[in-house]
Order: C-alpha cells, then structure tokens, then sequence
C-alpha cells in the first residue's frame, strides 16, 4: 500500500462556526486547506482505526473532488469502512440516519447548507459524532487547536473511485461502501409516518407543491412525494440537484424561494407548498395564501403530535434556539412537559434529545426535527405537516389560526443585515454588552425592560458553559429583542435582529407582522443604533 505522510503548514483561519467549517470554493482549493481539515478531525479523534465514517455531501461544487480526497485520507488514517451516498450525494439528516442505523464512529458532511454554491460560491465540511448529530463545542474546539499546529497529514496514493456504482469495493486496506442516498431515510420516514393516510388525501385531490431548490433534496422528494405518496408529477419543482444551484440561494424563505411564493400566493394556489435548503435540513410551510413561521410551526407540531404515529405517545419535551419564539413554549407549558431553551446551533439539542428530554426541536431558522435523528430534517417537517392535515382536513391557514386563538399568538420576525463591515458590527455588539447591565427598569415606548443578558447557556446534562450567545431584552409584556452575529456567513459580518411580542387577543391577530413589531423595530434601533453603526438603512433580508 502506498500511504504517503505530506508535510503542510498551518493555515490559522479553520474554526469552525455555528455549523462546521465553512469557507469560500477558492479557499478550500488552496494547497492543502482541506487535507489540514481533514486531518485534523482525524487527529482530535481517539481510536478509530478500523471504524466505520459515513461521508457525502449535498452536491454542491467540489463535492466530489473533496470526497475522493476524504476517502483516500480516511484509508490511510486506518478507518475500517466508509459509507458514501451514491454520487456523494447525503442530505444532512440522512446522513445523520445512516451514522445512528450503523453504528458508525461519525460522519463528515459537505455542506454549507444554504449558502450559494459554485465555483465562487461556498463550502463547507461538517463532522458529526456517533448520536449522528453536529460535534459538540468540545469537539470543535479541539479540531481548532489541531489546526494551528498540524505539520503533517495522511494520504493514501491510489486512483479516484466510482461513486455512482453502488456496491463495495477496497481502498487500500480500507472499504468503501455506496450506498442508495434516499432508501434508509424513505424507510424511515415510513415508520413515522401514516404514509396510507397522505396518500389517500392526496388521491382526494389535496394539492401541494414542494421545491427543492435544484439542492440536495430533490433526489429524495421525488421519491417520496411523486413515488411513495403517489403526488402527480411536476409536483417537485426544481428537482435536479445542480453543482450551483441553479445560480440561486437554496434558502427556504419568502426571499429566495421565490418560486414557491408565486405559486402559494398566486390565482390557483395548491392547499401546501413547502421548500427545503442546500442541504436538506431546513423547510419552509405554506398553505394558500398563508405562510407559517418557523416558531409557529414548531409550536403547531408539537400540539399536534400525538396524531402522527410516530408520537402517537406524547413528547417528552421540547427544545428551541434562545431567538426562536416563545410559541412552542405555551404548548410545552399546557402539555404539562419542559420548554428548553439553548443557543442557536443544532449541536445543542444532541444531549436533550440523547437524554430523552426533548422529543422536538426547532429554530426560527427555518430548522425543525425530532429524536428520529439527531439534524433538523426538512422533509420531516412537511411530512409531519402532511400528516397533521391529512388527519384534521382543515386548511394550513385553519389551523394555524386555531392554534393562535388557543395559545395566543407570537407574533415574530427576523431582521438580518447582511456583509456588514466586520468592525462596525463588533462594535455593535461590543456597546450592547456593556449597557444590559443596567438596562433592566428602564422604559422605551410603551415598553419597560424585564431583562437584559448576553445569553449564556448551562447544558442540563452534561454542565457544560457556553457564553456570549446573544443579546436578550425582554420587556415586561412578554415581547423581546435578541441581537447576535451570525456564525455561519463567509463575508464580513451578518448582524441578526430578532423580534417577538405577544398577542393574547383574537381579535388582534389579524394584524401584519412587520406592522406589528412595528414600535419594538424602531426601539431596536434606538437600542442597538443600527442604522448608524452598520451604515444601512434597511435590513437585506426580512423573514
Ligand atoms: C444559522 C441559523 C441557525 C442555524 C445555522 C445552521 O446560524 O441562524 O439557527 O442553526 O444557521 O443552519 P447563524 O448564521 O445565525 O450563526
Ligand atoms: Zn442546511
């Protein structure tokens, strides 16, 4: 066996953010900038020799040059077996299904989910653990250091593999294995769901239209939706899987999944349509004319979870991001379960859903997901959807509105301010950390402040510590503003405004959103002196 030891050098801007490393195309192409990753996830590893990886990616450019480099890296390190998905291709819960159904050691994930790909675009790498879910901080942590210092990495010499053949074959003394990308997670998805009962509502002529944003999902959509549920063909839009995605931003929102929009809010709009992003871990709910906001639809599942056989028992729990809103926590309090609420990043759910306390989880971020796996999963949710009204036979809209008059409604939006000047937003930050202390009691507005933190979260199970997760003030009414930067863009800084108030009375909850939060945004800006700072008038991009 030809395994070569390459003398590198450090490259010292790998660490990891919200969501593994993510960088630039022309960045991971530089000399030895993926092999120091790699190796150093290896490296931060103990004892795995001859254990099982499972690797793929959600198709975007430079999926399989870096898959054939993983895998030779992982023959020479002395793993035992790799799974990939067939033509690399793994959506991030599915990749996360196979690492748990195999008892694999972890997995590599290439992917910056909704990030735009191509030649110019992004990528990323992610490693996920045994539970199938995102390395912890610890893990990350490690994988950092290891990166400042790593003088050398493995390589095995041999030719690049046929991904699109499934079946095994060696590498060295290693095997490799491809694997069908969709068949494990379909078969999942039918032990939770009551595939019978979507399909004969479908036949009934429920309409609904599912975009995959020419990413990783479309593969696994087509199947399930036009093969397994029997939908009509066409009924996938944007299906194909392309290296750019088709030049768009496959992020499931009401900005970039524009064709959606149109179809949902336009003359002959299907009962539901829903979209997923790069890598198939995040979906977007609408009904005709109607849109559901992450924070509500997280809150709509869980109330309606026990008719889905899957749930059928009741959940143990539920968990959200700190920004994601407060809705799913009045169902958790009327359901007599605990609400928890953690930093942003689905790492954090891996110890609540391992633990057993948390069944659900979700983000405003478009991200929702249960213990099925341990990613947000996409077509999850809008099977979970289908179901729900598949058994209730009511309109998105109905229920939605049902679950306001029960619960109240949450009224919610995000503000982000895309590729600001990294100093101005620093300092942003830097002037709101140095005033919470002293704001609690003050009034702004009709509004008089609770509370005003840097979240820090305590793990409940394992004690850990993470600081400086975002700025929290909460106004005596319930409502709130959360500030934070992103961790997961690539250029300069994105500065996310999150903005919640509520609203207990029915007959207000007619009202627009942004109308809404219409004096908490301008008491936001007086708070955090956006406009000035930052140098925008308006936010990029409003969900
Ligand atoms: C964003 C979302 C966060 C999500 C992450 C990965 O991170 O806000 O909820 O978990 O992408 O999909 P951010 O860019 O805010 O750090
Ligand atoms: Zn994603």
């Amino acid at each position: 066996m030809n395994i070569h030891t390459v003398a590198t050098q450090p490259y010292l801007d790998q660490k990891p953010g919200t969501s593994g490393l993510r960088k630039q195309v022309p960045t991971f192409q530089q000399r030895n900038y993926l092999e120091n990753f790699v190796q150093s996830i290896f490296d931060s590893l103990d004892g795995y020799e001859g254990t099982t990886l499972v690797l793929g990616g959600d198709g975007r450019y430079y999926n399989r040059e870096a898959i054939q480099i993983i895998l030779k890296m992982a023959a020479a390190n002395g793993f035992g077996k790799v799974l990939v998905g067939q033509g690399g291709i793994l959506s991030t819960p599915a990749a996360s299904n196979l690492i748990r159904q195999n008892q694999a050691l972890g997995g590599i994930i290439l992917s910056a989910s909704h990030n735009p790909g191509g030649p110019e675009g992004d990528f990323g790498v992610k490693y996920n653990i045994d539970n199938g879910g995102p390395a912890p901080e610890k893990i990350t942590n490690a994988i950092y250091k290891r990166t400042q210092t790593i003088d050398a990495y493995q390589m095995l010499e041999a030719l690049d593999l046929n991904l699109d053949q499934l079946g095994t074959v060696a590498l060295g003394e290693m095997t490799v294995e491809v694997v069908d990308s969709v068949a494990a997670y379909a078969d999942l998805m039918q032990s939770l769901f009551d595939f019978d009962a979507i399909r004969e509502y479908i036949a009934s002529g429920f309409s609904l239209a599912v975009d995959s944003m020419h990413a990783v999902t479309g593969p696994y959509a087509s199947k399930i939706f036009e093969g397994l549920l029997g939908a009509p063909a066409g009924t996938v839009k944007n299906g194909v899987p392309l290296e750019n995605f088709g030049g768009g931003h496959p992020d499931p929102n009401l900005v970039y999944a524009h064709d959606l929009v149109e179809i949902l809010f336009g003359d002959t709009p299907p009962d539901f349509g829903a979209a997923s992003d790069g890598d198939g871990d995040r979906n977007m709910i609408l009904g005709s004319n109607f849109f559901v906001t992450p924070s509500d639809s997280l809150a709509v599942l869980a109330a309606n979870a026990t008719l889905v056989p899957g749930y059928k028992d009741g959940i143990a729990g539920v968990a959200r991001s700190m920004p994601t809103s407060a809705a799913v926590d009045r169902v958790a309090a009327k359901l007599n379960i605990n609400s928890y609420e953690t930093p942003t990043g689905w790492k954090f759910f891996g110890n609540l859903l391992d633990a057993g306390k948390a069944t659900l989880c979700g983000e405003e971020s478009f991200g929702t997901g249960s213990n099925h796996v341990r990613e947000k999963d996409g077509l999850w949710a809008v099977l979970f959807w289908l179901n729900i009204l598949a058994v209730r036979k009511q309109s998105v809209a109905d229920i939605v509105k049902e679950h306001w008059a029960t619960y109240g409604r949450n009224y919610y939006s995000r503000h982000d301010y895309e590729g600001v000047d990294s100093d101005r937003a620093n300092t942003l930050m830097g002037n709101l950390r140095d005033k919470v202390g002293t704001m609690k009691g003050k009034t702004f507005g009709s509004y008089t402040v609770d509370y005003a933190d840097d979240f820090s979260y305590t793990d409940p199970v394992d004690n850990s510590v993470s600081q400086k997760q975002g700025i929290r003030i909460g106004f005596t009414d319930g409502s709130r503003v959360v500030f934070r930067l992103s961790g997961t863009g690539t250029q300069g800084a994105t500065l996310r405004v999150y903005l919640e108030s509520y609203e207990a009375d029915t007959a207000k909850h007619g009202i627009e959103t942004q109308e809404a939060l219409g004096e908490l945004i301008q008491i936001a800006d007086e708070i955090a002196q956006i406009k000035t700072l930052t140098g925008r008038d308006q936010p990029t991009v409003i969900t």
